[in-house]
């Protein structure tokens, strides 16, 4: 069975009622709960873990290192300044899809580098919460086009 590990970065707890007209009215626990109905009808297990710390985003990647099959991450803020962040992905070798809310194409211009990029497999952004869910099934397609 694949195993794979979603992470929420900082400010993702509130979702909801941050910012509604940009991040949408999904509460992090809505999205959750479909990634994890996803996941069950698919057969894959799934974890997940939010946090407001670049430390602990780094800890919960290196965690994943031989136990994880694939990364599905929204890291938020840092994935504008986290060069700590992107060493993590870089160093597990965990096939990571990257995935934001917001199109980021269309926001602030200091929202238009992402440091996490280079080491993704690939980016989903702008699809509000179905970001996460064309996320999973992204990871779980590319999971099965290179099952060993
Ligand atoms: C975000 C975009 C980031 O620029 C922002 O800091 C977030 C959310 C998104 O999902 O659209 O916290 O990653």
């Amino acid at each position: 069975m694949s195993r794979i590990l979603v992470l929420h970065g900082p400010n993702l707890n509130l979702l909801g009622r941050r910012e509604p007209g940009i991040y949408g009215i999904v509460t992090l626990e809505e999205i959750d709960h479909r990634l994890r109905k996803l996941a069950a009808e698919h057969h894959v297990e799934l974890e997940i873990l939010q946090s407001n710390h670049e430390g602990g985003l780094v800890e919960a990647i290196q965690g994943a290192m031989g136990r994880i099959d694939a990364l599905i991450i929204n890291a938020g803020a840092y994935t504008h300044t986290s060069v700590a962040l992107r060493d993590a992905v870089a160093a597990v070798d965990i096939p990571t899809i990257e995935v934001h809310l917001s199109n980021l194409a269309r926001r602030e211009s200091y929202r238009q580098h992402s440091y996490l990029t280079e080491v993704a497999v690939g980016q989903i952004m702008g699809f509000g919460a179905d970001s996460y869910v064309l996320g999973l099934q992204a990871a779980i397609l590319h999971l099965s086009h290179h099952a060993s």
